[in-house]
């Protein structure tokens, strides 16, 4: 360890569809910056789950203001298809995965275990806050989209973004 930062792990990737970032994702995120030396925070393109609402731009838009008040060594990228191609390409030293509750590691473990068998490259896993333990994109997007106040769940600028993605869709 130099400064608190692991020696020999220097580039992190932190994969997501963040549709939308929350403030779960920007807990893990600091917290991932206090450990490596650099991270890529990258935003699947099409996630295989369901369509994002998010745009790729108003994604990369609410993740870029996010993070900036994180300070050096976090950038925003993305990707399309497998993430371990990404990381290869990218040439990542590790993986990294929040967790808020344990039922979040088992479909963690086998996506850690198909990733490293692909690219060679380790999942590591870092707890969000207790107090973001509920708090997922789907949840959030639906409060919202039904009128309930998320401002505590989600970093500034992804409200704004929410609050003006609500407004066009009203407007159509
Ligand atoms: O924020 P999410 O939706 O939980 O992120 C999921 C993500 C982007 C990490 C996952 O869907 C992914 O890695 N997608 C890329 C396609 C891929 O590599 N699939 C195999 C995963 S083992």
């Amino acid at each position: 360890m130099t400064n608190g930062k692991l020696e020999r792990v220097t580039r992190a990737v932190y994969p997501g569809s963040f549709d939308p970032p929350t403030k779960g994702h920007l807990d893990v995120i600091e917290r991932a910056a206090g450990c490596f030396g650099e991270l890529i925070v990258a935003i699947v393109v099409n996630p295989q789950k369901r369509a994002p609402m998010f745009s790729l731009e108003e994604r990369e838009t609410m993740l870029k203001a996010s993070v900036a008040r994180v300070g050096g060594g976090v950038r925003v990228e993305h990707f399309r298809g497998l993430l371990a191609d990404y990381v290869k390409a990218a040439k990542a030293d590790v993986i990294v995965k929040g967790l808020r509750v344990v039922s979040d590691f088992e479909s963690e473990m086998s996506a850690a275990m198909m990733n490293r068998s692909l690219s060679d490259v380790d999942t590591l896993f870092l707890m969000a806050d207790h107090e973001y333990s509920f708090v997922s994109s789907s949840l959030v997007k639906e409060v919202f989209f039904l009128g309930g106040d998320v401002a505590a769940l989600v970093p500034e600028p992804v409200l704004r973004v929410m609050v003006e993605k609500r407004n066009s869709l009203q407007r159509r």
